[in-house]
């Protein structure tokens, strides 16, 4: 893949140190975009400044949505290496999606490289304050100017930066989140494990919900007998039982995360018993009133390892850890965010160079 450059002539002001970054909020001065066509498939990759992107009215993403995003961070580390974590796992799952979607496939090679290389570009946006780092959204859709149903015949691939801190304004303080039994997410045979933004679109209903009722997320139930624990709102979710870890399996419905698979390796390595099972709301409130449920917690990359402090199910509140980050938790977030921002030593292979990894020409 040969990348153009094209540079802003007009740079943006950053935001002031010390700052509260919040989420999604900044966005950097260039983007990479590449386009993709049946006859020429995937061409033109390019960086370019950072600005609106024309489109047909007709463009089938506005229509039927298919499009598709993945979310991964660069992090600085103190010794001013920008580190990326795992991207390979959202190459794959971008892919995965992609073919749910019936969309063009960005090779795994491909997908880094962009980042790569566009973070390289932009590396000054990448914040050095505790805990902040560069947000990357890679996404892509149908830009296609066509309004019958069918698999379009071309696609843009964008990838957009945005420096963040914490996705929740309680930080890694605890949140509240409200059990749905109303509203479903996925189902077996949908796109629940793709990430696109129309599962997303869907869920905004019962966020409202949740966020009218003072909650922070909802926690979705199976979407066939409303009965079974599956993922919350942006981030999969753990539960310690009796000092064993559930979570769900990843057969279908949940977004298989890479902050998940993370967690559950260091867990395993730490000798935890997991299940990834399907668990039961009714036994997890029956835990949680017998006080067997210790920890709960959320994992994405946006949130990181959020800890759960209360759980309202059908007006039944339960509070976990007395409201506090359990020491679990803790130590599953000093232990991902050390090795994310460098400080930690990478056993796994997980952390990925940016500088590093630049191809040689
Ligand atoms: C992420 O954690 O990267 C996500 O994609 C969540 C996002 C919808 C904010």
């Amino acid at each position: 893949m040969k990348i153009t450059i094209e540079e802003s002539k007009q740079r943006k002001t950053k935001p002031q140190r010390g700052e509260p970054l919040g989420f999604g909020k900044y966005f950097s001065d260039h983007m990479f975009v590449m386009d993709w066509s049946m006859d020429q498939g995937f061409h033109d990759a390019r960086i370019i400044p950072y600005g609106n992107l024309s489109m047909d009215p007709a463009s089938m993403v506005l229509h039927y949505a298919q499009e598709t995003f993945e979310g991964l961070k660069a992090y600085r580390a103190k010794d001013g290496r920008i580190l990326l974590f795992r991207p390979d796992m959202n190459a794959k799952r971008f892919i995965n999606s992609n073919r749910r979607l019936c969309m063009a496939e960005v090779s795994e090679a491909d997908f880094i490289e962009a980042i790569r290389a566009l973070v390289e570009f932009e590396q000054d946006w990448v914040p050095d304050e505790a805990g902040t780092s560069l947000y990357i959204r890679p996404f892509m859709f149908a830009s296609e100017a066509a309004v019958g149903v069918h698999p379009a015949k071309s696609y843009k691939f964008v990838i957009i930066l945005s420096p963040v801190g914490a996705y929740y304004p309680q930080g890694v303080n605890p949140v509240k989140i409200y059990v749905e039994d109303e509203y479903v997410r996925a189902t077996k045979g949908g796109t629940g494990f793709a990430k696109c933004g129309g599962n997303y679109a869907s869920s905004i209903a019962a966020q409202m919900k949740a966020e009218k009722l003072g909650y922070t997320q909802v926690l979705w139930l199976d979407g066939v007998e409303r009965k079974y624990v599956e993922e919350v709102g942006t981030m999969n979710v753990m539960f310690k039982i009796n000092g064993e870890i559930v979570t769900a399996p990843c057969d279908g419905t949940v977004l298989p995360g890479v902050t998940r698979d993370s967690i559950l390796t260091l867990l395993r390595e730490w000798g935890y018993t997991i299940k990834e099972e399907h668990l039961a709301i009714d036994d997890l409130m029956a835990a949680a009133r017998c006080g067997q449920l210790e920890e709960a917690w959320g994992t994405g990359t946006a949130a990181v390892i959020s800890p759960i402090g209360e759980l309202n199910y059908k007006g039944e509140i339960t509070t976990i850890h007395q409201f506090k980050t359990g020491p679990l938790t803790q130590r599953l977030y000093d232990t991902l965010t050390g090795i994310q921002w460098g400080d930690i030593e990478d056993t796994h292979g997980w952390v990925y160079d940016v500088m590093k990894n630049k191809p040689k020409i």
